[in-house]
């Protein structure tokens, strides 16, 4: 679409890359507000490097073993930089942030966590979901602040917890919501349309969707 200005944005990740594939589905239209232009792994053996690289996007390892957190942040922000992005999206990257990278990123770096937040931040979350005996989970995309798995709530999605759910099974159903829900959070933030007001998100021109889900 002429004269649309696709926001630049990086995506980093330690694995997988899933999500990292839906977004750079979504950003294959040209009308969506972002493009990505670089993705940066803690992993040399993240299989989601081979997902970018085959859609033509340029790729960087950093590895985050062998030195500070300090260290390594200062070469993420530098990479970051060298490539002008401006926005920053977290796809399955398991690696804790510091507030000195993530502050000067306020509002323009965002995560994806398969949970509905404020429950079960950290690690093992659908254990802890079935552990706590939940009906409903789901996922969140929200702003990065300083906290674990804390920050403005951008776009959540819900699916029901079958009685028989193991991790995996839970994982894999959340895991398809996220796809949907990952790429609709950040064409909201591309876009200008979600808005940091308070400790909350408001998304402009947007409808609530009607109903509700019940279960079991
Ligand atoms: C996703 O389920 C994502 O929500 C989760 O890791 C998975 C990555 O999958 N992220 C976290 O747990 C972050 N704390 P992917 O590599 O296939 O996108």
């Amino acid at each position: 679409v002429a004269g649309l200005n696709r926001r630049r944005t990086a995506v980093l990740i330690s694995g997988r890359g899933s999500n990292l594939a839906a977004l750079i589905d979504a950003c294959r239209d040209a009308a969506f507000p972002a493009s990505i232009e670089l993705v940066i792994s803690n992993k040399a053996d993240a299989s989601g490097l081979a997902v970018a690289a085959q859609a033509g996007i340029a790729t960087q390892v950093i590895d985050h073993r062998g030195r500070s957190r300090e260290d390594f942040e200062a070469d993420l922000d530098a990479a970051l930089r060298g490539a002008s992005v401006d926005l920053v999206c977290l796809a399955g990257f398991m690696r804790l942030l510091t507030p000195g990278f993530v502050t000067p990123w306020y509002g323009r770096l965002i995560n994806i966590h398969p949970s509905l937040l404020p429950a079960f931040r950290g690690i093992r979350v659908h254990e802890q979901a079935l552990a706590a005996g939940v009906r409903i989970s789901g996922c969140t995309v929200h702003f990065v602040r300083p906290a674990v798995d804390d920050g403005p709530i951008i776009a959540q999605a819900a699916v029901p917890v079958a009685a028989d759910d193991t991790p995996e099974t839970l994982a894999a159903r959340i895991l398809q919501a996220e796809h949907l829900v990952y790429p609709q959070a950040l064409r909201w933030v591309a876009s200008g349309q979600a808005r940091i007001d308070g400790e909350r998100v408001a998304i402009d021109r947007v409808t609530a969707p009607a109903g509700m889900l019940v279960s079991p």
